[in-house]
């Protein structure tokens, strides 16, 4: 494993791997375990996009590590005037040991990966987000045992969440379902991959996906970029929630789990929300470790 650029990318084995080690320096931080691995390091980390959890966890997380992270806004980079990603590349992979990037087009993140020769870290992208999912896999997996015989539902947009979602789903063996409006379906790659799976479902009925589901899973009806188009999915969306209704077709001890920020009573209701807040929070905290993970994997 040499990136993490997308879940389409990594083995099952390479997934396992980076939930286990994620536990263990869970373990070794809550237990006051020093774990340094990369001293004298130093991430990049490139925000097109905003970000509360992705920036702060990885820049802690890097500094648990004893490296040091360096918050690259591309306001202030000659990438947001134009200079080209492969020449970006190839000049900040002299001066740093990894780059973590949040944007808009994968091909940007491909890119970096292929003109560089550092460890690129895809921190979101229209297409998919591995390091939340990763931090999802590990926190499903803390709370249910294992991912033996349990059904993960999403339920909303076929968007980055979704897209990681079913990948990582699929591999780690969780039967996976998802609902989503006709028009808002994952796009073909991933069906494709997901096609090989026969635990694989989608529907346009979010009843239907939540049926007797042990995991359930949304996210915002406009992601970040799409605030123009924030009316007309309000309405494509409207029925595509997390609401007591849908809880009742999922199995009675189902977690639910976002990767927030939540839109309360859109995606989710307040009170469906607060009841699984102690989830959604671990959740969030996963992203510490899942990340602190993935960069001692890459740059150690
Ligand atoms: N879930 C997530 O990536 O959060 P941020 O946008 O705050 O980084
Ligand atoms: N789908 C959302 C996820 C935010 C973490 C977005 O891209 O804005």
């Amino acid at each position: 494993m040499k990136h993490l650029l997308k879940m389409l990318d990594l083995s099952t084995e390479e997934i396992i791997e980076i939930l286990n080690l994620a536990d263990q320096l869970k373990y070794e931080l809550k237990h006051g375990i020093p774990h340094p691995h990369l001293q004298g390091k130093t991430l990049g980390m490139i925000f097109q996009k905003a970000s509360t959890r992705t920036r702060v966890s990885f820049e802690t997380g890097m500094y648990q590590l004893g490296g040091y992270p360096l918050f690259l806004s591309s306001n202030d980079l000659q990438i947001g005037r134009g200079e080209p990603v492969q020449d970006t590349a190839r000049v900040l992979s002299r001066y740093l040991d990894g780059i973590m990037i949040r944007t808009f087009e994968q091909k940007e993140v491909e890119d970096l990966a292929n003109y560089g020769n550092i460890p690129i870290i895809n921190g979101l992208t229209d297409f998919c987000h591995p390091c939340q999912v990763l931090a999802d896999l590990m926190t499903i997996r803390e709370f249910k045992g294992s991912f033996d015989g349990l059904k993960m539902c999403f339920i909303g947009d076929g968007n980055n969440m979704a897209n990681s979602l079913i990948v990582g789903g699929l591999k780690v063996g969780m039967a996976v379902s998802i609902a989503c409006p006709n028009d808002y379906q994952p796009p073909k790659e991933i069906l494709d991959f997901a096609s090989k799976y026969d635990c694989f479902e989608m529907t346009d009925s979010p009843m239907q996906a939540a049926k007797d589901a042990d995991v359930l899973l949304t996210d915002v009806w406009a992601s970040m970029g799409q605030e123009g188009e924030a009316e007309k999915r309000r309405k494509a969306f409207a029925g595509y929630q997390i609401n007591d209704e849908l809880m009742a077709q999922a199995k009675d001890d189902a977690i639910v789990l976002h990767c927030l920020p939540a839109h309360r009573e859109e995606e989710i209701t307040e009170k469906v929300f607060e009841a699984h807040a102690n989830e959604i929070f671990e959740e969030a905290e996963n992203r510490l470790h899942a990340q602190k993970a993935v960069m001692v994997k890459l740059m150690a």
